[in-house]
């Protein structure tokens, strides 16, 4: 079975006080690591100070990275600084990089790369546009987005993978996508890595659904069984309203 994973994206939010309030807040109240992976992706400059004062049942993780692992690459963030500051997680591709800094299916890759080059733990984005899906190309869309971020990476590395369904149409909108939407978008992303590698393979593959995931509405996500966690952004900048989150992960699959 795959351990349910859910992520908090802060984005660009939260002073370093604001965010040590919360990791106060969270570390004694956060379900057992052994039945879900909890993530906070929070802004670099603080990552060192959550990695160091997260209780067990948290795991720290980036917002995005460069790809290569040291250079003249101004204001940009490696790999190896990621690692080697106890950052276990990295969300690559989030599409508010691609529509507003220049990621692109090429970038992803190289970063997706990196990532398992250095032992993070990435989270590919993944989603259609508005647009894509009125103009029914939304597996189109994931399927270029899927395979190009996949390329020249080894079967034995995909299991580690987390991919996040994130139909753009759903980020910050307060429009979420009907469980059914997001579980027959989840299922293709599975389909497409069984294609690609083997139908095992992509049973052990962690997907998540993002965009306006709440606390009153996660249970339909969880119910759904190709839907393993959330990517959540306004909802997990608040420490109650992410616990809630996070235990509702916590659920048997049928
Ligand atoms: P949202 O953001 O939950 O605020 O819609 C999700 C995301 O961008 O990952």
């Amino acid at each position: 079975m795959r351990k349910p994973i859910m992520a908090g994206n802060w984005k660009m939010n939260k002073t370093r006080d604001e965010a040590l309030q919360f990791i106060y807040a969270v570390n004694k109240s956060l379900p057992n690591n052994e039945l879900v992976d909890t993530v906070v992706c929070a802004p670099a400059i603080i990552l060192r100070d959550l990695v160091k004062r997260k209780g067990d049942d948290l795991r720290i993780g980036a917002q995005n990275m460069h790809f290569d692992d040291n250079g003249a690459y101004t204001g940009e963030i490696s790999p190896i600084m990621l690692q080697t500051t106890g950052v276990e997680y990295v969300i690559i591709g989030h599409s508010e990089r691609r529509a507003m800094f220049g990621e692109t299916d090429e970038t992803v890759n190289l970063k997706l790369l990196a990532a398992l080059r250095h032992n993070l733990n990435p989270i590919v984005c993944v989603g259609e546009t508005l647009e894509e899906r009125e103009n029914n190309l939304t597996n189109t869309t994931l399927e270029r987005q899927v395979l190009k971020s996949l390329k020249g990476i080894p079967a034995l590395d995909v299991p580690s993978i987390v991919f996040a369904y994130e139909p753009v149409w759903a980020i910050g909108t307060g429009k979420t996508a009907s469980a059914q939407i997001a579980e027959d978008a989840c299922l293709y992303i599975r389909e497409l890595i069984a294609k690609l590698y083997n139908k095992a393979i992509s049973e052990e593959v962690r997907i998540q659904y993002g965009g306006s995931v709440k606390p009153s509405n996660i249970d339909e996500f969880m119910a759904m069984p190709d839907i393993d966690g959330a990517l959540v952004g306004g909802a997990g900048l608040e420490s109650e309203s992410f616990i809630k989150l996070c235990e509702a992960c916590v659920v048997e699959k049928k």
